[in-house]
């Protein structure tokens, strides 16, 4: 089976109800990432930034998968599929994807501001970190989030799997964050990319097929699209 590599960023989600980052209504637009999204807003403002990821899991209790994550599945019948994502939610895992990179980090995930390799999955029914709320020696929970600023641990296994890819899909992502937007320069020079975004994205790139839809759309078209290749 031919290897499909899929990175996906916020847009994938949007069609489930989560707000992407970047576009008019997106969530940057309400905060400002310097006083939630960084290690200096951590140690400036401990409640505020906890607020703010109780807030973003309590959202994702209450929203489900969209077909976007869904058709992604629909394909590991006829493909090796690896997923990417800078998402944080875990909508790629509750639609049933197998091999998910979570490059940002993840929601369900708390873990040590002290010990980084302390982390701990949060229970179910549990969205709601508080201060006070430690890690078996004493210190404080904190977002298992990369944070601007902060090294991305799973890049360096992200690009092994992306270098090894035979088909490269991007859905739903602004391109804007690296070190992940320069994912796209690891794959070979002959392997096809899709992009499903209904906004125009740029990727400094040959053999680039757009399909300027939603997620849901998008990714159906995808599979139509790979379908007639095959024939
Ligand atoms: P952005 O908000 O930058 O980009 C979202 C992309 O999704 C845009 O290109 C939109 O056009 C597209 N989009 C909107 N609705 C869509 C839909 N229904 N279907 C498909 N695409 C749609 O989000 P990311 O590129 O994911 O990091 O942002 C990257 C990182 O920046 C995030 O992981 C996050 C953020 O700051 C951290 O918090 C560390």
């Amino acid at each position: 089976m031919k290897n499909l590599v899929v990175l996906t960023g916020a847009g994938i989600s949007a069609e489930s109800g989560i707000s992407t980052f970047r576009d008019s209504d997106g969530l940057w637009e309400q905060y400002r990432i310097e006083d939630v999204a960084t290690p200096e807003a951590w140690i400036k403002n401990k409640a505020l930034v906890t607020d703010f990821y109780n807030q973003r899991r309590k959202q994702l209790s209450e929203v489900k998968p969209n077909y976007g994550h869904i058709g992604l599945v629909e394909l590991e019948k006829q493909f090796n599929i690896s997923i990417i994502t800078q998402n944080v939610d875990n909508l790629h895992e509750r639609a049933g994807s197998k091999h998910i990179v979570h490059l940002h980090g993840e929601l369900t995930k708390v873990r040590s501001e002290h010990y980084e390799e302390l982390v701990y999955e949060l229970p179910e029914d549990k969205y709601e970190v508080k201060i006070g709320d430690l890690c078996e020696k004493g210190y404080q929970l904190r977002p298992h989030i990369v944070w601007f600023g902060e090294a991305v641990p799973m890049m360096r296994e992200a690009v092994g799997i992306t270098q090894q890819a035979d088909i490269l899909v991007i859905i739903g992502t602004s391109l804007n964050v690296y070190p992940a937007a320069g994912l796209v320069h690891y794959v070979r020079p002959d392997v096809p990319v899709y992009l499903i975004d209904p906004k125009e994205v740029s990727v400094n790139r040959k053999n680039v097929h757009v399909i300027k839809k939603g997620a849901s759309e998008g990714v159906k078209e995808l599979i139509q699209r790979l379908n007639d290749v095959k024939k």
